[in-house]
């Protein structure tokens, strides 16, 4: 009998604590940030080495723009100087994408900068066909399950077909194992609709030493409860 190869896996970060990780070092809470989107690059490969299909991650949410102006200023240039990792992303022969508010919709705060940013990796990566890194920005599940709703009502019944039809991204799959690092047990309104049937794996460590050792332990943890 043949047997059809599993499909590929959707793993989720939610990226917490490089504020922590940068106090424990006496440092300003902006170079944990600077350190996170460090410990991302490396995930990016792990991921594309182990052949993931789908790795999404929570870059800045619709929450996180009443931090301090000087902070969100730091993680916004973080965003466009991930955004401009191409050469990196096409060796790993991975997709860039993006979820969030959209730019033109009232209440969407992605600064034009940003916007250019990411419409530039989308298109310089497009032609990959490994890995999608999808980069949740300007993004709240709440938000996305909202205008998904309403956009599903003027086109018939409301049905989870239909509201599936209508999130950010219909082609991304439910998300096989979500990751929180820093030991905060929340979901904090991110793919609340994605993460249905997901195994979740909490961990202590700070999102900056999330590093080879702890992704591997991570897919260990998820692969056993798949197995089970
Ligand atoms: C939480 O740390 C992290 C974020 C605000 C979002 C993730 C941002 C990064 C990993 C930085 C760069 C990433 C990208 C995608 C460019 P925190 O400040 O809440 O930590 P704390 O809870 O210890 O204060």
């Amino acid at each position: 009998m043949k047997t059809s190869p599993a499909p590929p896996l959707h793993m989720a970060c939610i990226m917490d604590g490089n504020g922590r990780w940068a106090r424990r070092k006496g440092l300003p809470r902006t170079d944990g940030h600077t350190a996170g989107e460090e410990a991302l690059a490396e995930v990016v490969r792990q991921a594309a080495r182990r052949s993931i299909g789908w790795l999404t991650v929570f870059g800045f949410s619709t929450e996180n723009w009443v931090r301090p102006r000087t902070e969100v200023r730091h993680i916004l240039s973080l965003h466009r100087k991930l955004f401009s990792r191409t050469d990196e992303m096409n060796s790993n022969n991975a997709r860039t994408k993006w979820i969030g508010r959209p730019f033109s919709e009232s209440g969407a705060r992605t600064p034009v900068y940003v916007q250019k940013a990411i419409k530039k990796a989308i298109a310089d990566t497009q032609g990959n066909t490994g890995l999608n890194v999808t980069v949740a920005f300007d993004y709240g599940s709440r938000a996305e399950l909202v205008r998904a709703a309403k956009r599903a009502m003027t086109n018939g019944p409301v049905t989870p077909q239909a509201i599936e039809a209508n999130l950010y991204d219909p082609q991304m799959p439910q998300v096989d194992l979500l990751v929180r690092t820093s030991g905060e047990t929340r979901i904090s309104n991110f793919l609340l609709w994605q993460i249905t049937g997901s195994h979740i794996y909490f961990t202590e460590r700070t999102w900056p030493d999330f590093d080879a050792n702890e992704f591997a332990k991570a897919l260990a943890s998820y692969e056993e409860h798949a197995n089970a």
